[in-house]
This record gives C-alpha cells, structure tokens and sequence, in this order.
C-alpha cells in the first residue's frame, strides 16, 4: 500500500524555495508513495499551481468559522480556492502555543470537510503525560471527533510532543504500540479502520524502520523536510 509522507513547513521557508523544491522532487520522486507538503498559507496558491500533478498540497491551520471578522484568520474555503486539498488540524504547536482545545479542533476539523478538504488530524501526549497517553489519547481522539460520521478524508498523525523537534524519536516497540492503541480507538469509539502517521523527529537515518511497520501508514515530518533532498530521501526509504 501506499503510503503517506507528509512534510510540515512550519514557518520555514519562502517563495523562492518552492520552485527549487518541486523540481527536485519531480525529478527524484520514484517510487509511489502520497506525498502531501503543508506549506505557510501566504505559499499555498503558489505551490499548488507549481506541484500540480507532482504531490499534494496542504495548508498547516485554518479557522471553523466560514469567513467574518476573524482578523488574520483563513477559512477552509479560502484554503480549497487556493488548489490545496488538504490541511492540518490540531498541531501540538497549535493546541500549545496557540490555546487550541479539542472542542475548537472538532470546529475546525467539521469545516475543513464541509469544504471537501483532507484532514490530517494531530494527537499526541506531552512528556509528562508520557505515563498516561491512553487516557490523553482517548480524550483528543472522543473529543476531537465527535459527531463526525465520515471519515473518508481523514487521516491522524501520533506525534508524541516529546520527540516534535527534539531529535528524540519514539522506539519502534512504542510506535507499534501506541498506534494499535489508536488504531483499537477509532475502532471502539467510531467503527472506523483509521490510518494513522508516525511524527516526530523523523529524518533519513531513522524513516526506513519506522515505515516499515505495518501499523505505521506514513510519517509526517517537520524539520527534515524543509529541503527536498532529505524529504526524498525518507519517501525513498521503505
Ligand atoms: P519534526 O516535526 O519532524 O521537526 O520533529 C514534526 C512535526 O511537528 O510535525
């Protein structure tokens, strides 16, 4: 199966990257994976028009209302006229620097669907939840989704806040673990088989082993893929 190499900007990188970027992926991109790369929203329509046909184009946020006075907000709608078709929803950077609770995340989430946008959905536990990450789990995941009946266009990413950054990288035993947790919990709580991504600190000298798991359907990557030689070099790696 395929499966998905997600990069995250952040707030990295500027116009002039693009081009350079989706060349070389164009150009070095073998095997068949989905690769979706989540760009600052002012790139977005850009790099759409410039990966076109080459890979997926993502937004990092957008706001649950569909448009008013909400200064310096952007809406799903304004996400999709851009030619993007996926976004992220619940980075931990967004629920902690940025206050966003599951309840606002469930908002956002219903009205990035609602405009017919993929979701990469983001859980994970702090370092000091690290003992207790079924019960913070469980809560971001019943929380988050509730009332969603639909789960075609939506994927999670597990990123253990803890390795975000960090150069700390969950062992392979806690990846499979924790993503049969979340896995056994969509199951439960929604009927649904949910694909779900590995984050954290993934980089060419460690994405082989961890796409080789069988409960690991992609990476989503920060860092390592702000050049295009490293975010290659991990979809190349499984
Ligand atoms: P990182 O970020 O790869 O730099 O750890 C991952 C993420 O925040 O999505």
């Amino acid at each position: 199966m395929d499966k998905i190499i997600a990069a995250n900007w952040k707030m990295n990188n500027t116009f002039a990257d693009i081009k350079p970027f989706v060349k070389y992926i164009k150009k070095n991109q073998k095997n068949k994976n989905n690769l979706v790369v989540c760009v600052p929203s002012v790139m977005l329509s850009e790099f759409a028009k410039q990966a076109k046909g080459v890979c997926e184009t993502g937004a990092q946020n957008c706001y649950f209302e569909a448009k008013g006075a909400y200064t310096g907000e952007i809406s799903a709608s304004m996400v999709k006229s851009t030619g993007a078709n996926y976004t992220l929803v619940g980075h931990s950077e967004r629920r902690q620097l940025f206050g966003e609770t599951n309840e606002m995340l469930n908002k956002k989430l219903v009205a990035a669907l609602k405009e017919g946008l993929k979701v990469i959905f983001c859980i994970g536990e702090v370092l000091e939840e690290k003992s207790k990450y079924k019960s913070v789990l469980k809560k971001q995941i019943v929380e988050g989704f509730a009332g969603i009946t639909d789960f075609s266009n939506i994927v999670v990413a597990y990123e253990p806040v803890w390795a975000i950054g960090t150069g700390k990288v969950a062992t392979t035993a806690d990846i499979k673990k924790v993503h049969a947790f979340v896995k056994q919990t969509f199951k439960e709580n929604f009927g649904v088989d949910m694909l779900v991504l590995y984050g954290g600190s993934v980089k060419p000298s460690n994405s082989k082993e961890i796409l080789a798991l069988d409960e690991v359907d992609g990476v989503l990557i920060g860092g390592a893929s702000l050049k295009a030689e490293d975010y290659i070099a991990i979809a190349q790696s499984r």
